[in-house]
């Protein structure tokens, strides 16, 4: 298997998810372990998609957010369910797209760079294993086609855990 670096053309999300699917189904193949598939999980998504300033896990232990593997600057470690838009994403367990963190009451600024996210919740049946949440330095860099093309590749990822 190939780790070099590859390009993804984003002028056709919906193609570059499913070659990004397609890449990141290869790359967890075979492996089940939590934190070695988040760590692979972040660094390619970080590196395929463009204008991102923060991309990675929060897990969910003992009632709560706890930082996972991620790319970017370090982050704030502790997140309540229901606080910020990544407590928001796991408490109602749908994917939360912002355009604005600014404008969204409670969010949890942890770089000050960000501008826009995107949170998917990690479902696996009905437990809640955690978000993947995503940092933009472009105000609206989230589309409802990046909140798809996250949601397939967030399923992979908790399907690899076995
Ligand atoms: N902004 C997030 C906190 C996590 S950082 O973006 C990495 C939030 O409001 O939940």
């Amino acid at each position: 298997m190939s780790h070099a670096s590859q390009s993804y053309d984003f002028s056709r999300p919906d193609a570059a998810y499913a070659e990004l699917a397609r890449d990141l189904g290869a790359l967890l193949q075979g492996e089940h372990d939590l934190i070695a598939n988040a760590a692979n999980s972040a660094a390619l998504i970080y590196d395929a998609l463009p204008d991102l300033n923060w991309a990675g896990f929060y897990l969910y232990k003992s009632g709560e957010l706890v930082l996972g593997p991620f790319q970017g600057k370090p982050a704030c470690v502790r997140i309540a369910i229901g606080s910020g838009v990544c407590g928001t994403a796991a408490a109602r367990r749908e994917t939360v797209l912002v355009e604005d963190v600014h404008a969204f009451p409670g969010h949890i600024a942890c770089d000050s760079a960000s501008s826009s996210e995107v949170v998917i919740p990690l479902l696996r049946g009905t437990e809640l294993l955690g978000v993947l949440d995503l940092d933009s330095p472009l105000h609206a860099r989230f589309k409802p086609v990046d909140a798809r093309g996250l949601e397939a590749l967030a399923k992979i990822f908790v399907s690899s855990l076995g």
